[in-house]
Order: structure tokens, then C-alpha cells, then sequence
């Protein structure tokens, strides 16, 4: 058996990917188109490991998923791939609608045409779990409790419509053909491999080039983090136990204001990599324009995870921020490639393109 995962390349994909095959032999298939976001960097010590099949293709070909379904007869289909960046939703949403809403639909389709092809007892044992956001809550005032399972849609930016349209195709892939589905809605992640263009290692990564650490509007805006190889465990947990048809919250109960986000990560680095003037990081923060219809507030009542599927988060805020400013110290090569655009050349030079 295999499972076939998209959008593998990525942050949480790559992560999941590598936790996968450190805990299991059954291999995986991993699609990922290797936009920006997508970098094979992340998976390099999976080099010459025969149980990792990495295949470069867009989720809205139909003909490469018919293909690779066929192929490798996978028992799961893991649905990671986006456009995840809620800032470059709004400069240009066209690319979120492209893979996020019609990427996600051409999936379901071919997923759909090789479910109905399978005999009865690997039809009832197949599942396809969709990779979704809390963002498709909309925003919470601080008085307001945490996002439950049935809290209503409300999504306020380009990306979490899209998130919020791609969550209701599954549903209805469900609803009305019986797809095996699942869905996950989890709250920000951050750890090894994250994109630099997102909050934490965005500010990680100026403050040791000594940069501006830009904080929108008055940085009061609340976020509820979690380290991503808990999400892995999360999805890992949901695939193997879930209820068909059901969508699972994933959070870790860490809700806070990005100011405090940015000052924790400033202490850190304070005490792990001094600056060479004695300066405190904190005084490279800088206040910007806010971004527009900024969400105030997500939190995520995880209850039904911990108490249906006994899910619970490994590392609390303090030691996975400690892991991941420590990790992005020692992977400062990582850091640079990526902002170089350099690992496109490797992956020229190691991978074929399926097109
Ligand atoms: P990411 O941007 O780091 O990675 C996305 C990956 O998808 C990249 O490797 C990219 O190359 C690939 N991709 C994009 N378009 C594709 C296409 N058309 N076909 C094939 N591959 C394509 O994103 P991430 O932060 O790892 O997020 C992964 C998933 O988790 C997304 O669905 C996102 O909405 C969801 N999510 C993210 C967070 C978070 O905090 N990052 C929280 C909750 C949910
Ligand atoms: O909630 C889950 C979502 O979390 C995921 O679905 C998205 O894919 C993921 O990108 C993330 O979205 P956010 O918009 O919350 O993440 P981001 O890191 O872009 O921003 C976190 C908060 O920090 C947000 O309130 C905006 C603020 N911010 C962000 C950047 C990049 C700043 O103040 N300054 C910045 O430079």
C-alpha cells in the first residue's frame, strides 16, 4: 500500500513527509507543482530512499493524477497543496482561485473516477483528507469562544474564500458521491522549513540580516500557534481514526498577539545569538500599514480531536519556539538558498519534470 500526498514540497507538507517515513515504511507518493513555496531542499535526506516517490505536477492535471493513481493505487490521498500566503492573496488572488478552488475540484474528480474503480473493501478502507485552515472562521472578537467544528464560514480574505470553497467541494464530494472524505482545519503553524515570508521566520530571518521586523497595524492581532510537527501527528491521528465525513479542529490552545510573537522570538535570539553591537533585537521593530481586512483574532477549540481521537500537542509554545529559532540557527544555509532562489538548480538537476 501507499499514500499519495499533495503539496509535499511545502511547509507542512515536507514536514509530514519526512514524519511519515520516519514512522512507517509504507511509502508515499509526493505531487507538488514546486511553485515559490515548494522547495525539494526540505526533503533532501530522502535522497535515494526508494520509499519516497517525488513527482513535479500541477493538482489540475488531470491526466498526471489519472495516471499516478493508476500507477500506485494509493489506500489515502492527502490533499496539502495551495497557495497559502494570505498577503499574496490579496496583490493577486487569480493563482489561489486557480489551485486552491479549481485544483482542489480536479483533484476530487480524479480521486472520485479511481475510488469508484476499486473493489468494495479497499473502497470503504480509501480516504482523502483535506488540509484546511481555521482562517475559513473569519475573525473573532476578544470576547468570543474559540472556533468550534460548527462555527459558521465567514471568510473575510482571497485565500480563505478559497480555503472555504475547497472545504465545501469535499464536503460535497461526500454528501452527495460518498467520497471517503476527511477535513482538517488547523490554526498557524510555524517550525522547521517554514517560507520566510510568514511571520516567524520572516522575523527570525531579518533580524539576524539586521532588517526592519515590520509589525502590521498595532500588532495586537491575535494568532493561536502551533508547532507543525503536532499538526503532522494531528493529520496522522484523523487518517487513521476520523469519522468519514467529519472536519477535525487542530490547535494547541496558544493564542497571542503578534507583538508578543515578535518580542518572545527577539529574546530568543538575544540570548542565542547576541547582536555584535550589544543592541537588543527588539529595537529593530517597526510598526507598518496594516494589511487590509486584517482578521483580529482566530483561536481553534481543539476538543473534539483531544477527547473523540485522543490527540494531544507534544510541545507547548515555549520549547517549539525555542526548537524552531535553534533550528533556523543551524540551518542558516536553508535560510539563504531559499532567498537565493538557489535550490531551483538543484532540482533541475535531480528531478524530471512530468510534463
Ligand atoms: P506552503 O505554501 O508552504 O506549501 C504549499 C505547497 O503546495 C508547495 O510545495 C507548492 O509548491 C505546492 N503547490 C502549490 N500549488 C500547487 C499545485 N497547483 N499543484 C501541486 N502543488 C502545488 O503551504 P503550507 O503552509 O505548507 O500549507 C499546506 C496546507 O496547509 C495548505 O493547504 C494550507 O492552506 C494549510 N494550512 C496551513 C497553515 C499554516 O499555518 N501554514 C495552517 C493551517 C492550514
Ligand atoms: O491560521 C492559519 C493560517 O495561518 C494558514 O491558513 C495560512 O496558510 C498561514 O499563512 C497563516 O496565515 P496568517 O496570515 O495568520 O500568517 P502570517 O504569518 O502571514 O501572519 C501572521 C500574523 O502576523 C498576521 O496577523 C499578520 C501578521 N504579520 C505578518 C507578516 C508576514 C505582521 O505583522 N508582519 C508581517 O511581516
Amino acid at each position: 500500500m501507499s499514500i499519495l500526498v499533495t503539496g509535499g514540497a511545502g511547509f507542512i507538507g515536507a514536514n509530514f513527509v519526512l514524519d511519515w517515513l520516519a514512522q512507517s515504511n509504507e511509502p508515499i507518493v509526493n505531487l507538488d507543482k514546486l511553485t515559490y513555496a515548494g522547495n525539494l531542499d526540505n526533503l533532501a535526506s530522502l535522497q535515494g530512499d526508494g520509499r519516497h516517490t517525488f513527482v513535479q505536477g500541477d493538482i489540475g492535471d488531470r491526466v498526471l493524477l489519472d495516471r499516478l493513481l493508476a500507477e500506485h493505487h494509493p489506500r489515502a490521498v492527502l490533499h496539502f497543496a495551495a497557495e497559502s500566503h494570505v498577503d499574496r492573496s490579496i496583490h493577486g488572488p487569480e493563482d489561489f482561485i486557480q489551485t486552491n478552488v479549481l485544483g482542489s475540484f480536479r483533484l476530487l474528480e480524479a480521486v472520485r473516477g479511481y475510488w469508484n474503480t476499486l473493489p468494495e473493501t479497499e473502497k470503504a478502507a480509501f480516504r482523502f483528507l483535506h488540509v484546511s485552515t481555521d482562517e475559513v472562521y473569519g475573525s473573532l472578537s476578544p470576547t468570543d469562544p474559540a472556533f468550534a467544528e460548527t462555527h459558521r464560514y465567514e471568510p473575510n480574505s482571497p485565500y480563505s474564500a478559497s480555503k472555504a470553497a475547497s472545504d465545501h467541494l469535499v464536503r460535497a464530494w461526500h454528501h452527495t458521491f460518498g467520497l471517503p472524505v476527511l477535513t482538517t482545519n488547523c490554526s498557524n503553524n510555524y517550525g522547521p522549513y517554514h517560507f520566510p515570508e510568514k511571520l516567524i521566520p520572516l522575523m527570525i530571518v531579518n533580524a539576524l540580516a539586521g532588517k526592519p521586523l515590520p509589525v502590521y497595524g498595532d500588532g495586537m492581532q491575535v494568532r493561536d500557534w502551533l508547532y507543525v510537527k503536532d499538526h503532522c501527528s494531528a493529520i496522522r491521528r484523523v487518517l487513521q481514526a476520523g469519522r468519514l465525513g467529519e472536519t477535525y479542529n487542530v490547535g494547541g490552545w496558544n493564542e497571542k498577539p503578534n507583538i508578543e510573537i515578535v518580542n518572545t522570538v527577539c529574546a530568543l535570539l538575544d540570548e542565542m545569538r547576541p547582536r555584535a553591537d550589544g543592541q537588543r533585537y527588539a529595537t529593530q521593530i517597526t510598526y507598518v500599514k496594516d494589511r487590509p481586512g486584517h482578521d483580529r483574532r482566530y483561536a481553534i477549540d481543539a476538543r473534539k480531536l483531544e477527547a473523540e481521537l485522543g490527540w494531544k500537542p507534544a510541545e507547548t509554545f515555549e520549547s517549539g519556539i525555542r526548537k524552531t529559532v535553534a533550528w533556523y540557527l543551524a540551518n542558516a544555509d536553508w535560510v539563504a538558498r531559499v532567498q537565493s532562489g538557489a535550490y531551483r538548480d538543484w532540482v533541475s538537476t535531480q528531478y524530471e519534470s512530468a510534463a
